[in-house]
């Protein structure tokens, strides 16, 4: 029997880790973590087997700012076999005042939440157009939807791989590979575990917003908010007028 084989970008993500966990309930799959430290991505490796003894789960590290590196990894992975599903899940929400304060933690940010899952996007993508298939899953966030004063450093990233995302649909339009691009709103999981009972919206639970992505993944749907409501929130605020946008402290 086919074994999916599934790649994770970023495997110690909370919302990654929830994801492959739904994953391993479908059936036994072969599944590749991959961090940046081999003991955290072990630890997730390790809750993995136990639920799904018939899985084989290995771990990989690599330097995820590095070009040579990434594009060496996915291309060792994708020789071994053809990879079903690669989800590019790693970012960083960082304080956006600080990131004004020190360019260094400005281009940290716009490094980790654009350029460097946009790198492992492209790695992928030409790998999975050679094979004929596969399905490329990026995370990005709502927050790329639309620049705002309190969080435009990470907002900007994200936007990166939304236009990313659109150009790599466009490319691979009618090749069997699909990209789908999620975009989740706020969620409780240790990103933003700092913003708990601070007076912003709602989290979203974190399960629920991984059974959103995974079903996105498996009907490779283009484009996912995660939770759907936020499809017409961003639609609005996208469309906002700058007179009335200019005057909301968001
Ligand atoms: N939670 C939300 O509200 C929310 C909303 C919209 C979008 N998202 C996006 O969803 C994805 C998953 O986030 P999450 O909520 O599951 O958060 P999380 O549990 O905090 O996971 C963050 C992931 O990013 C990795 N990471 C952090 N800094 C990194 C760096 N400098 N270089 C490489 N990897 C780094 C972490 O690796 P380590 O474990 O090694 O630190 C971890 O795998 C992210 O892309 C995030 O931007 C989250």
């Amino acid at each position: 029997m086919h074994r999916r084989r599934i790649v994770i970008i970023g495997a110690t993500s909370a919302l990654a880790e929830r994801c492959a966990r739904l994953w391993l309930e479908q059936g036994p799959a072969e599944l590749v973590l991959v961090g940046r430290d081999l003991e955290k991505t072990g630890r997730v490796a390790m809750d993995l087997r136990v639920r799904s003894p018939q899985s084989s789960v290995s771990e990989r590290t690599v330097d995820f700012q590095d070009p040579a590196a990434i594009g060496a990894l996915v291309a060792s992975l994708c020789a071994a076999a053809p990879v079903d599903v690669a989800l590019i899940a790693h970012g960083l929400l960082p304080d956006q005042s600080a990131c004004q304060a020190d360019l260094g933690l400005c281009r940290e940010a716009l490094l980790v939440n654009g350029v460097s899952p946009a790198l492992f996007a492209e790695a992928f993508a030409g790998h999975m157009e050679r094979a004929g298939g596969g399905t490329l899953a990026l995370i990005g966030s709502v927050a790329g939807d639309r620049g705002r004063k309190t969080n435009y450093v990470y907002g900007a990233g994200k936007g990166l791989l939304t236009r990313y995302a659109q150009g790599l649909q466009h490319r691979l339009a009618g090749t069997g590979v699909s990209v789908v691009l999620i975009l989740p709103g706020p969620t409780a999981t240790p990103m933003t575990a700092h913003l708990k009972g601070k007076g912003g919206p709602p989290l979203a639970d974190a399960d629920a917003v991984a059974r959103t992505m995974v079903d996105a993944i498996e009907k490779r749907r283009p484009l996912c908010y995660a939770p759907g409501k936020w499809a017409l929130v961003m639609l609005i605020l996208r469309h906002l007028p700058r007179c009335i946008f200019n005057r909301l402290n968001i």
